[in-house]
């Protein structure tokens, strides 16, 4: 599906950008879905935020089953001193994860497909494993900023696989927080991975393992504004960042993180599945190529 052109814009840049990958009528079916999800949602079941400040403090059981599950993480600020929430749940969830793609049927069709199978092998995939979805609300005005990291960090594998499909679904600007990249970043001597995020039992630890500062913004980092329906692939190793979301309007995203099955899969990675939940591939059902 990709052209020889745009594989070695890959290569080089370590992501790609493809205009109008999903159609308005795909996304606001996975939208509608999200909405319902989050409004079954009962915050009593869990207060948990998610922020990449202090990921590992906030590691927490309902966070570790969530790799197998469909769970709503609140944004770092959506409660105020007296513990309530400060606006309406529906614009107070940061995300909700880590199953999605396995779980929901909807998001299931939207996960999986020839189309997105054949753009897995375009960018080396031989075997691809679909580990974890995340639909991501940035919502209007307290939406988190993510840090720079690089995603190999949280999905390990020897060699490294570990590629990253972002789906815009919403319009993404500098003003809503869009993702930020430095080109090339993923090779040469700053592809190094600087970071890697272990479990052990029910502990978590980040451990540093390169100082390679990371991009600084305006120097060689560069925004991708990109419209809804958009779809950005990038290499694990490639250093990405996405703003906080001071602006009115919310930058819905969805993602999937997918290594090679052809590589070790490390079993100090977070997100393991059990027997219950097999990780899947990019076809299932009828889906051919
Ligand atoms: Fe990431």
């Amino acid at each position: 599906m990709l052209t020889s052109e745009q594989k070695i814009r890959y290569a080089q840049d370590g992501y790609l950008v493809l205009p109008n990958f999903k159609s308005a009528a795909e996304m606001a079916a996975v939208r509608a879905r999200a909405e319902a999800i989050v409004e079954a949602f009962d915050p009593a079941e869990s207060t948990s935020i998610f922020t990449t400040k202090e990921q590992v403090r906030t590691v927490n059981r309902y966070f570790l089953d969530s790799a197998q599950r469909i769970s709503c993480f609140f944004e770092e600020v959506a409660f105020g001193p007296d513990g309530a929430l400060r606006q309406a749940k529906s614009l107070s969830i940061n995300k909700i994860g880590h199953a999605l793609h396995d779980l929901d049927p909807v998001f299931e069709a939207f996960s999986h497909g020839p189309a997105l199978a054949a753009l897995a092998a375009d960018v080396g995939l031989t075997r691809p494993q679909v580990w974890q979805s995340m639909y991501i609300f940035k919502q209007p005005g307290i939406g988190g900023e993510v840090g720079w990291h690089q995603d190999a960090t949280f999905f390990d594998t020897t060699p490294i696989s570990v590629t990253t499909f972002w789906f815009a679904l919403e319009d993404a600007t500098v003003d809503n927080g869009c993702l930020w990249t430095e080109p090339g970043g993923h090779r040469g001597p700053r592809g190094v991975l600087r970071e890697r995020f272990e479990r052990h039992g029910d502990r978590v630890t980040m451990n540093t393992l390169d100082s390679t500062p990371w991009p600084a913004s305006q120097v060689n980092a560069i925004p991708l504004e990109v419209n809804a329906g958009a779809l950005v692939v990038f290499h694990g190793l490639l250093p990405h960042y996405s703003a906080p979301n001071r602006s009115a309007v919310s930058r819905h995203a969805y993602t999937l993180h997918v290594t090679d099955a052809s590589t070790h899969y490390a079993p100090t990675n977070w997100l393991q599945r059990d027997h219950t939940l097999p990780v899947r591939g990019l076809l299932v059902g009828g889906d051919t190529l």
